[in-house]
């Protein structure tokens, strides 16, 4: 895949958001569940975010140049006129570089008087991943997301669940359904359905192949409080009928199915379990394709995650300092006041200086089971990750903060989005402009990875 989108890691950092869960636990039981984290596609915004977002302004397609929102009342003539000849000095700026569109970042740094807010001041810290065994990622590439892009939006608008709180947002659905398309599997087994918004997805992407869908509660549950989608060529392992992901005999479940070949079929999890755990789990049945939905960054999220397993001293951008005078504190304070799901050095570090998992804890289950782990388990446990890898590709977001607005992650802690910050023209004819914006804040990396056994 071309390297600008498989590699496009910044030297920056921050952190994203997590999700909570409605309901969890076994046997159908609904049982309310929150990890303090908030929903997923919710739409709060940092004070910071808001005091910026009052005056940011977009390229009205028309005159091809910069048109403002109602400007913020209480703000005197003088600190005004200020502020509006630094805006039409970066605009004319920019104008000369043929783009006549503000970035959120800029903005940013006139109003907050800094000169940080996008990734590319991030700065010294940078953006840990998983190394595959032989370097390889994927064979997508940028173009095809892009095009991807143009497929997916109408096909996402016509969603069923127009609200997915607490569920997958735009950009994890894109990913979820590119995704799919592209390996084509026969079987596509889903771990954590909810009211079934990516079955729907799964079903999209693959109108004829065959779903697995493991999940407490059937979706058909919600139907009688809203939206719900239950796909009538799925077999749900749900309510009574319930098992989790690892007590199937797949084995047995395959056959029934047809499946020959292991590399047909895609595990994909949404079930805020330890994510060693599940793969541990899938590399015991023979599961080749797995993909997660929430790969949290260090210090954030439920489970512990491909993302935060090799975020270790040995990768760039990876490890961290609980060094409370120190640059990366520094650093993490400013980008905690822009970004939701940013955490500072008091939220990253547990006791003894642990800044692994999330303050050293491997979680588990939504939180409700988590476990101090060492720095050895930790550096161990990505060793043992890093030995099966044979890819491992994070979807980027797929459009920068100042285009879709989302408040929550901080984009230094992710790869360049899909459309830049910049490409206004680009996003809009994407149709992604008809999307309200609580869409686009529940990235946190989705991963795909591809597995096989460590050789001896
Ligand atoms: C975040 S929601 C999934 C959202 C969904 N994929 C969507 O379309 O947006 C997590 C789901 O995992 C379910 N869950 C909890 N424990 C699970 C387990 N052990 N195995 C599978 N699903 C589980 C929860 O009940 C919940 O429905």
């Amino acid at each position: 895949m071309a390297e600008s989108v498989l590699s496009s890691r910044r030297a920056l950092p921050g952190s994203p958001r997590s999700p909570r869960d409605e309901e969890i636990g076994v046997g159908g039981a609904a049982i309310a569940a929150d990890d303090g984290d908030g929903s997923k596609t919710r739409n709060h915004r940092p004070i910071g975010a808001r005091i910026t977002r009052m005056f940011s302004f977009r390229m009205s397609p028309t005159r091809r140049c910069c048109s403002f929102p109602p400007a913020a009342p209480l703000l005197s003539v003088a600190i005004l006129f200020r502020f509006l000849f630094l805006v039409a000095l970066l605009c004319s700026q920019r104008f000369r570089r043929g783009v006549c569109e503000t970035e959120y970042g800029a903005i940013s740094r006139v109003v907050m008087g800094r000169t940080d807010g996008l990734a590319s001041d991030f700065g010294i810290l940078g953006v840990p991943w998983c190394r595959s065994k032989s370097g390889k990622s994927v064979d997508w590439g940028a173009k095809d997301l892009i095009k991807g892009l143009e497929e997916f939006v109408p096909i996402y608008e016509n969603r069923p669940i127009k609200d997915n709180m607490y569920g997958m947002g735009f950009d994890h659905s894109f990913g979820l359904w590119f995704m799919t398309r592209w390996l084509k599997p026969t079987l596509m087994i889903e771990s954590g359905a909810f009211k079934g918004h990516s079955t729907w997805v799964l079903r999209q992407a693959m109108p004829n192949s065959s779903i697995i869908s493991l999940s407490p509660r059937h979706p058909e549950k919600y139907l009688k409080k809203g939206p719900a989608y239950v796909d009538k060529n799925c077999t749900y392992f749900s309510g009574k009928e319930f098992l989790d992901f690892g007590s199937v005999n797949w084995g047995n479940v395959l056959k029934k199915h047809g499946i020959s070949d292991i590399n047909q079929v895609l595990v994909f999890f949404d079930d805020h379990q330890n994510q060693l755990k599940r793969v541990k789990q899938a590399l015991g049945f023979g599961f080749k394709n797995l993909l997660f939905e929430d790969n949290y960054d260090t210090g954030t999220g439920d489970h512990y995650s491909l993302r935060q397993i090799c975020d270790q001293f040995y990768v760039r951008g990876g490890g961290h300092s609980c060094f409370r005078d120190g640059d990366e504190a520094r650093i993490r304070r400013k980008r905690r006041k822009l970004w939701e799901k940013a955490v500072d050095t008091e939220e990253l570090c547990g006791e003894g200086e642990a800044w692994w998992g999330v303050r050293g804890e491997m979680r588990d289950d939504f939180n409700h089971s988590n476990k101090a782990i060492s720095h050895l388990d930790h550096f161990q446990n990505s060793r043992f990750v890093e030995s099966l890898l044979d890819s491992y590709w994070e979807l980027p977001p797929v459009a920068g903060p100042s285009l879709t607005h989302q408040t929550r992650y901080d984009p230094a802690r992710s790869s360049n989005p899909i459309v830049e910050d910049g490409q206004y023209s680009l996003f809009k004819g994407l149709g992604l402009t008809r999307l309200d914006a609580s869409v686009f804040n529940g990235y946190t990396q989705m991963v795909y990875v591809k597995i096989s056994a460590a050789k001896q």
